[in-house]
């Protein structure tokens, strides 16, 4: 805590709050833009915060991305862990398979020394098809025990960004723009106030479960996602921030 003090992350977190007007940030040093190793360093800190909150049997819900693949490789078992089960936060939203929930959420598990189920559901699915893979019973209970969580982690993203990773089609796309979007999260994208533009329809956490859940935490840095996690945090004043200085000293304006 001294060596946070003398880097000045005390006081750039008691700045970042009152200018994102959130309850709970956490910036660890460097800006992940610029040095990958910024990103472990945002994985350390969320899973510190994780096994704070989490209690045994706790239901986890976790997405996918770069950044909650970071915290995946930071995890590491603990007795605030022990049955603490894991699962992805909602079904396919188009990225490779390194960045999915499903894949992350697995590795998450291994390192905690915990348990883990996966949601199986393609990404491009008929109505027909959806209505009728969310009735089967193996999904439906991967989705009840979704529904059950106790906490969520989730990464936020640029959103032309995150449409062109995961291949967003043409008419989707020229939504995502002529609507402004500037963040996505868990599926979601966003313009600057913070309202929702675009949605991929799929499975799992819908954004009006996450005020019933008790922690929710979101990880994201680099000066680069700094409109992204403003608008972002607008609709998610209760949750935990874990960043980066970068996109701290841009989001403070200095
Ligand atoms: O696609 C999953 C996801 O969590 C998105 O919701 C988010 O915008 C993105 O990944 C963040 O990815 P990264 O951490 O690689 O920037």
């Amino acid at each position: 805590d001294l060596m946070r003090e003398a880097l000045g992350l005390k006081e750039l977190e008691a700045a970042l709050k009152e200018r994102l007007r959130v309850g709970r940030v956490v910036v660890v040093a460097g800006d992940s833009d610029r040095f990958p190793w910024v990103k472990k360093e945002m994985g350390r800190a969320c899973v510190a915060r994780m096994k704070e909150r989490l209690q045994p049997g706790d239901v986890v819900a976790v997405a996918g991305g770069t950044t909650m693949a970071a915290v995946a490789e930071m995890m590491t078992p603990d007795p605030q862990l022990s049955g603490v089960l894991f699962v992805p936060a909602r079904g396919g939203l188009g990225e490779d398979v390194e960045n999915q929930a499903n894949t992350i959420c697995a590795k998450m598990a291994e390192k905690a020394a915990g348990r883990y189920r996966l949601l199986h559901v393609p990404d491009q699915l008929s109505d027909e098809a959806y209505a009728s893979l969310v009735e089967e019973p193996a999904v439906k209970e991967v989705l009840e025990l979704i529904q059950s969580c106790r906490m969520v982690v989730h990464g936020i993203g640029e959103a032309v960004t995150m449409a062109k990773r995961r291949r967003t089609p043409p008419s989707e796309m020229e939504n995502i723009i002529a609507r402004h979007a500037v963040a996505e999260a868990f599926g979601y994208y966003f313009n600057e106030q913070g309202d929702v533009v675009h949605k991929v329809k799929t499975v799992g956490i819908q954004l009006e479960h996450l005020p019933h859940v008790e922690h929710v935490i979101a990880v994201a840095g680099g000066a680069s996602k700094a409109k992204a996690i403003r608008a972002y945090m607008k609709r998610a004043p209760h949750s935990l921030l874990v960043t980066d200085e970068g996109a701290a000293k841009a989001l403070v304006g200095e």
